[in-house]
């Protein structure tokens, strides 16, 4: 069964104390705390754990982003399970606009016949899921579903049906939980939005 998406909800929040410096002077709010995250991420995990008992599902993921949300997804879905990752990059500032990735390593475990999860960390313009999808369903899974931590649906070029979510977000850049900017913040527990003078210092 489909997990509800929640509402948007972003009321400011203190940057735990715990938080290095200067992480923590890079994070102008949080939006999303770490309890909440967890919460979240153990109801998608409890869903999930009821639609496959049974299939030993296949959960796939792209390095290095999902991470986090997929190690702490996994263990929230007492069912057997097999996990694997592939790697992408994309082949330049133009092609990313289309979605074109090329696959610098790809999954070990043949899909045909499995039932198999998308773990996302992020859809934004859902431009690089929706090519990786194609590329996926190609090999003739017996299913294909997604579950996405963080959505920003304001952003959207390609739609693409999620069948598990965490939160929606509004068209913030965001870091944490996974999500880096320049490989920076990937491991701070909740996701906040940079601080103006980081972004000032962005090119993308
Ligand atoms: P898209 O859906 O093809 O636009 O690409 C989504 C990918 O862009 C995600 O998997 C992230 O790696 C990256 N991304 C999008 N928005 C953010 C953000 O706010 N912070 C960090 N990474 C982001
Ligand atoms: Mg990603």
């Amino acid at each position: 069964m489909p997990s509800p998406t929640p509402p948007p909800a972003i009321p400011p929040r203190d940057i735990p104390a715990t938080t290095p410096e200067p992480y923590a002077s890079d994070i102008a709010r949080v939006l999303i705390e770490a309890e909440a995250i967890q919460q979240r991420v153990r109801e998608m995990g409890a869903a999930i754990a009821q639609d496959y008992a049974g299939q030993r599902p296949l959960f796939v993921g792209v390095l290095k982003g999902v991470l986090f949300f997929m190690a702490d997804l996994l263990q929230a879905i007492p069912i057997p399970l097999e996990v694997d990752f592939m790697s992408i990059s994309s082949y330049s500032p133009e092609t990313r606009d289309h979605g074109m990735v090329r696959i610098t390593k790809d999954l070990d475990t043949p899909l045909a016949g499995r039932h198999v999860i998308f773990v996302e960390d992020m859809i934004d313009t859902g431009l690089t899921l929706g090519y990786l999808l194609r590329i996926l369903r190609s090999r003739n899974p017996a299913s294909l579903h997604v579950a996405v931590m963080f959505d920003k649906p304001s952003r959207r070029l390609l739609d693409i049906p999620t069948r598990y979510h965490g939160f929606r977000l509004p068209d913030l850049f965001v870091v944490g939980y996974g999500l880096d900017y320049r490989e920076q913040y990937r491991n701070l527990p909740f996701v906040g939005v940079l601080a103006p003078h980081v972004i000032a210092a962005r090119k993308d």
